[in-house]
């Protein structure tokens, strides 16, 4: 974990925040505005985001851009997002070499149009060498729907005698998760007052520290991105020990 002078005193950089984006639709109402404006401005806000943590020294972002329960969100909704992900993910080949940024997609590739398949793809081969920030963006994603399909994954390598039973363990497990070879979070945001993980990187979080403000996602700054970062070296991580 790198250490940053903030304000003339040195802090502790999380090395991998992941980040519950949350509050788009209350935002947007707050201003008498549709719902997907607010996804929209989350999304740009998400860019920022990811260029100040990366000036700070943060190595990993993973973000929860669309849930495996998100599906049952009403159909207009549903379409703006897909409409707005298919536009990040175009216009992040170019920023992501930008900025030297790997991108990955974690999720279930099920139920996906061919063309944002496609994208997906495209976006993680081009940047795979980038050195800088690594940004995962959970896609179709759902922390159970991870689990099982790891298992099947499992099970599958085992009747291929690719793997023994005595070989499975906490750490080759880990490989057949999406998250394979990504540290673990070292600590979790969620905006909008909501203290929930919904589903999301049930196993990676076991000692991940929780910062929870009450902001909606589209207001997240600079200032509450280095208030999570405070609250976070006030912890002391223990993981189990004393
Ligand atoms: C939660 O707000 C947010 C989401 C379900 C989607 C998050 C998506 C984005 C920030 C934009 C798209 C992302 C990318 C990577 C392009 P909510 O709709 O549940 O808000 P509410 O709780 O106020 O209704």
């Amino acid at each position: 974990m790198v250490t940053r002078k903030i304000e003339g005193k040195e802090y502790m950089i999380p090395t991998h925040i992941a980040i519950i984006m949350d509050g788009n639709g209350r935002w947007a109402k707050a201003k008498n505005k549709p719902r997907t404006y607010g996804h929209s401005q989350g999304s740009q806000i998400l860019e920022k985001v990811c260029e100040e943590a990366d000036d700070l020294g943060v190595k990993y972002i993973t973000v929860y851009a669309f849930s495996t329960e998100n599906w049952g969100r009403p159909k207009d909704e549903v379409d703006a997002l897909m409409k707005l992900l298919r536009k990040f993910l175009k216009d992040s080949i170019k920023k992501a070499k930008k900025n030297s940024m790997r991108v990955r997609i974690i999720g279930s590739r099920n139920n996906l149009d061919a063309d944002i398949l496609e994208s997906i793809i495209k976006l993680e081969n081009e940047t795979a060498h980038l050195t800088g920030l690594t940004l995962q963006i959970a896609l179709n994603y759902g922390s159970r729907n991870e689990l099982v399909r790891a298992m099947k994954s499992m099970m599958i390598d085992i009747k291929d005698e690719k793997l023994t039973l005595e070989q499975i363990d906490e750490a080759n497990f880990e490989k057949y998760l999406d998250t394979q070879g990504i540290p673990e979070p070292d600590l979790l945001i969620r905006t909008s007052g909501e203290h929930r993980l919904s589903n999301f990187l049930l196993w990676q979080l076991a000692y991940t520290e929780f910062y929870f403000t009450e902001k909606y996602w589209p207001d997240f700054d600079k200032d509450e991105l280095i208030k999570a970062i405070k609250y976070f070296n006030q912890r002391e991580r223990r993981f189990g020990g004393v």
